[in-house]
């Protein structure tokens, strides 16, 4: 587990790479992880330096953490329970705040921000959680809604619209006045994901979105995720366990232990020839 009790973390990190050099590095370095499409002189969409999280100045959750994700990339985060993956996926969106290191989303530092600043980042960065997290007094039209109008400032007419379009492109254009509790697990789940992508986000974050699913309803979701990542250009960063996902779907699958990123790599060369033990075991005995 995470934890190193009384250790003190270090926590001088060194300043955030330059735009250009982070893009220059992370081009020559990532080639090899990530089956993404580089287009020359692009910079990454997120980039973790150094990101280390204690909790309670004890637990040491995140040690170190370096990633980068360039722009319409699908990452899956795997590892085991307790790793960590939640805690990086809420550094990136600021729901918890990094005891040192860096992220940068489009080459602005996203630590140390204005409360107002850290509205703005989050429309920038959907997220969606393993359980839910719909407004049980809304419709499902009303929950994709209510973001557009309160957040983004959309008419009601607008915000209706794009809510209707993306209630249909996850099946669930019938069910836009059914209430949360008058819907499956998956379907309120595909309702969450159309919330999320109705903002238009640069990133979406997923974190175990199929984990709390009856196993039947997983499927449903899976598929339109799987739309959204072939068809959408949305950036993705999905922590999940579903592994026939990962290695369909992934343009990198990176995979977490310990609070460190211990393997990454194009899912083909992680999932069938781990260079690293801690993985191979994961996968043998997740699989
Ligand atoms: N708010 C918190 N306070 C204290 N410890 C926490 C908190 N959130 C997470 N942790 C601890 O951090 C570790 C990693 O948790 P988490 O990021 O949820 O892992 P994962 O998502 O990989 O299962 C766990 O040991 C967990 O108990
Ligand atoms: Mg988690």
């Amino acid at each position: 587990m995470a934890r190193k009790r009384g250790q003190t973390l270090q926590v001088k990190v060194p300043a955030p790479l330059d735009a250009n050099e982070a893009a220059q590095r992370a081009f020559e370095h990532d080639r090899p992880l990530t089956t993404h499409n580089f287009v020359e002189g692009e910079h990454p969409i997120v980039r973790i330096e150094h990101l280390n999280k204690t909790f309670d100045g004890t637990t040491q959750v995140l040690r170190d953490i370096n990633l980068t994700v360039w722009p319409a990339e699908v990452v899956c985060v795997l590892g085991p329970s307790g790793s960590g993956k939640s805690t990086m996926l809420r550094c990136i969106n600021l729901l918890e705040t990094p005891t040192a290191g860096h992220i940068l989303i489009e080459d602005q530092p996203i630590t140390g921000l204005a409360k107002a600043e850290v509205n703005k980042l989050r429309q920038n960065l959907g997220m969606v959680f393993q359980s839910f997290n719909l407004f049980p007094h809304l419709t499902a039209l009303g929950n994709v809604m209510i973001g557009q109008t309160k957040v983004l400032g959309k008419s009601k007419e607008e915000a209706e619209a794009e809510a209707r379009k993306q209630l249909e492109a996850v099946g669930l254009a019938d069910r836009a006045d059914f209430k949360p509790a008058q819907l499956s697990g998956g379907q309120q789940q595909r309702v969450a994901i159309a919330r999320a992508v109705a903002m238009h986000p640069d990133v979406l974050l997923f974190d175990e979105p199929t984990s709390a699913l009856d196993p039947e309803l997983v499927r449903g979701v899976l598929d339109v995720m799987r739309d959204l990542a072939k068809n959408s250009g949305m950036t993705m960063i999905v922590v999940t366990h579903e592994m026939g996902f990962a290695r369909e779907v992934a343009d990198r699958v990176v995979f977490m232990e310990d609070g460190v990123v211990v393997e990454q790599g194009v899912p083909a060369q992680v999932f069938d020839n781990p260079k690293n033990q801690r993985t191979a075991e994961f996968l043998g005995d997740i699989q």
